[in-house]
């Protein structure tokens, strides 16, 4: 077999890329006893071909004569690189196309150290915790494994509340963008920065046109906006972004309340959650193991948030 060649990734190429990531997890999963993932090749393919269009030059594929057999999209928010996806056919692992593909979506943004003007950035990615070959080649590169976050599933036993100190004032998107969209732009911007270290607008909008409801949460005292969070009608709920810890369970249960979706909930949670023994006391469950957020920094306050997925924090 040739060596696959690197080249960047262009739109025709994302139904292939859903093949090389259902190819790869099955694989991965199979060998760890694991049930296959539920299919949802057209959704994938909507995600790869958003981060694509905004950051074109931060996705590769690598490609035989006959196929693509591996690609990887990353993203650029503000001062934080991101590895989205990165999947390699199983008969073309561990030779380094993984490691080439990860360099060449690096490669737009040099690593200064904040002085003389470099950008000082930092580079994070969500892997797989059982899987240490991902795990060593992004720490090889800096990123280190720092916390689990565990997708939860199910619904609370008793439905909301799930004890939480205070209420809050949901206020829909829909609702407050008739009205100043700006405002509520640089309202969730700013949240965003206070907490994740970077805005991405370009992300709300993708939630939005795919099928995710927003609210921002203002604290009923003084009216000031202290969070906002997204829940899907199919069970998704996230990302969740409260401007301190306490805020959290009271947002969880105006998004629990928003839906009843028939499958039930899926809610990442940070292992050091306070809101994670609660979610498992009230009857979710863990679907499998967590992915472990791995980072050249610090990064996001996990206390304030839930991601909405593994892939755009
Ligand atoms: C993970 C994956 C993308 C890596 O790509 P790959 O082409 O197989 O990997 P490469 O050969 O380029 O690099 C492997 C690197 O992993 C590291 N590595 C491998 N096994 C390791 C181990 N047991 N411990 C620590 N590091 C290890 C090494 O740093 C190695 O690089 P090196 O050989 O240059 O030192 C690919 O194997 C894959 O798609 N796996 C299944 C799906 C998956 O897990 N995707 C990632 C989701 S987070």
């Amino acid at each position: 077999m040739s060596r696959p060649l690197l080249r960047p990734l262009v739109v025709d190429d994302l139904p292939a890329c859903a093949d090389v990531f259902y190819a790869a997890l099955d694989e991965l999963y199979s060998r760890n006893r694991q049930p296959p993932l539920p299919r949802n090749p057209e959704g994938m393919a909507r995600m790869f071909g958003h981060l694509l269009a905004t950051d074109p030059e931060r996705c590769w594929v690598a490609a035989d004569s006959e196929r693509v057999v591996a690609f990887g999209i990353a993203q650029r928010r503000e001062s934080t690189w991101f590895l989205s996806f990165l999947f390699v056919r199983p008969e073309v692992q561990s030779v380094g196309v993984g490691r080439e593909l990860t360099e060449a979506c690096m490669a737009t943004d040099a690593q200064g150290d904040g002085a003389n003007g470099e950008p000082s950035i930092t580079r994070a990615v969500c892997a797989e915790a059982l899987q240490p070959v991902s795990i060593g080649l992004y720490t090889s590169l800096g990123m280190m494994p720092r916390l689990p976050l565990f997708l939860t599933t199910g619904r609370p036993r008793n439905g909301p509340p799930l004890g939480a100190v205070g209420d809050l004032v949901a206020v829909p998107f829909d609702e407050l963008a008739e009205t100043d969209h700006s405002t509520l732009v640089r309202t969730v911007d700013g949240l965003d920065r206070a907490v994740l270290g970077y805005a991405h607008p370009q992300d709300h909008r993708f939630w939005s046109i795919t099928g995710r409801s927003g609210w921002l949460f203002r604290d009923p005292g003084t009216g000031a906006a202290v969070g906002y969070g997204y829940a899907s009608p199919t069970g998704r709920i996230g990302p969740v972004c409260v401007s301190e810890p306490r805020w959290l369970p009271a947002a969880l249960d105006h998004l629990l309340a928003a839906n009843d979706p028939p499958d039930g909930w899926q809610i990442t949670v940070p292992g050091p959650s306070a809101l994670l023994p609660t979610l498992i006391a009230a009857g979710l469950r863990f679907d499998g193991g967590p992915a472990l957020y791995c980072s050249t920094s610090p990064g996001p306050g996990f206390d304030r948030y839930l991601a909405g997925n593994f892939a755009i924090l």
